[in-house]
């Protein structure tokens, strides 16, 4: 049962854009308005982090000032706690996401918090997002897979993912986040997490380390999940989890959704002229085989 429409979640310019030292804000503000020119709806724009942890995000304010804003469009950004999310409403986030995990080691590393610290952590979080009418989003990494532990337990991916949901938000982002993952088993856990957590409210987050990421998603739309995270141009990584690669490519994500007859609302030609755009920015080729196809 696959969906005939697949919302696409683009985290390029965050996800994407958080490892990169030589990204001027301007390209960073080109970069989304070229988004939004090919359709897309929902677009991680920044992140409201510690400017000491990753200096690479720490323009995100100015991002959200001056970025062209499109109707029908969702600026969103990260907010590891309440800071983060007083930055975020300051600067007119559409939306906002926390972001927890389901290893110990990786919430260590990445947040400075234990898991169950960083539950507490969200609370305030998610009631003053809530007291401003601003959507939360919450992020579960580590789901198939954490740099330091190694394989991590279905029941515990599942587990934090359905505290997050309980907390209030509104859809649960499944996090791959060093790319370990194969078809069988990313499908087991989406299928583990949607018995605790509405299929319709899950989205995938796979990178793309192993090239597995566009198989591990055409397996997992097989459950009915409807929300792709995915990169355009492939950029990123994670700065807490060493030899992670970017997200999957967006441009591969909805040439092949569009063959499988799979609505994105996205013009692909024009989402590889962005992709093409920041990857000369950064000086490097575009890491999607569908935008280098495109172009030869
Ligand atoms: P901490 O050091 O424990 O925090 O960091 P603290 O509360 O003790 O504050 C320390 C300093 O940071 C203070 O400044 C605070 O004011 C400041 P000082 O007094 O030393 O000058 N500070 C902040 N500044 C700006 N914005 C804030 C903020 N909070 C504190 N929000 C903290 C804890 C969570 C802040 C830190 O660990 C952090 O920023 N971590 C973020 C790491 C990160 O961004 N990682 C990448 C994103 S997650 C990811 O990529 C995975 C994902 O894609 C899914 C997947 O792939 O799996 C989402
Ligand atoms: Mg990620």
């Amino acid at each position: 049962m696959f969906a005939d429409k697949v919302s696409i979640f683009e985290v390029g310019p965050r996800d994407g854009l958080q490892n990169e030292v030589a990204v001027t804000t301007a390209d960073k503000l080109r970069l989304i308005e070229q988004l939004a020119q090919a359709g897309v709806k929902r677009i991680e724009a920044g992140s409201f982090v510690s400017p000491k942890w990753v200096p690479q995000m720490a323009d995100s304010g100015d991002i959200f000032r001056q970025l062209q804003r499109v109707d029908g469009i969702t600026y969103s950004a990260l907010t590891p706690n309440l800071k983060g999310l007083e930055l975020a409403l300051d600067a007119g986030a559409d939306e906002v996401a926390i972001f927890g995990a389901a290893s110990q080691s990786f919430s260590q590393k990445n947040i400075n918090c234990s898991i169950e610290e960083s539950i507490e952590r969200f609370a305030p979080v998610m009631q003053a997002a809530q007291a401003n009418n601003v959507r939360v989003r919450g992020y579960v990494s580590c789901v198939l897979g954490c740099p330091y532990e190694g394989d991590i337990a279905v029941a515990e991916v599942a587990r934090v993912a359905e505290i997050l949901y309980k907390m209030g938000c509104y859809e649960i982002s499944l996090g791959d986040t060093i790319g370990v993952g194969t078809p069988h088993n990313a499908r087991r856990m989406v299928e583990a997490v949607a018995e605790v957590v509405p299929v319709d409210k899950l989205a995938l987050h796979f990178h793309d380390t192993y090239g597995q990421a566009l198989a591990n998603i055409l397996a997992c739309l097989a459950t009915g999940v409807s929300v792709i995270d995915s990169s355009v141009a492939g950029l990123g990584g994670c700065p807490y989890a060493k030899g992670a690669s970017g997200n999957l490519a967006t441009e591969d994500l909805v040439y092949m959704l569009h063959g499988m007859g799979i609505d994105t609302g996205i013009d692909l030609a024009l989402l590889a002229q962005a992709g093409d755009q920041i990857s000369q920015a950064l000086g490097r080729n575009n890491g999607s085989k569908v935008a280098q196809a495109i172009k030869n």
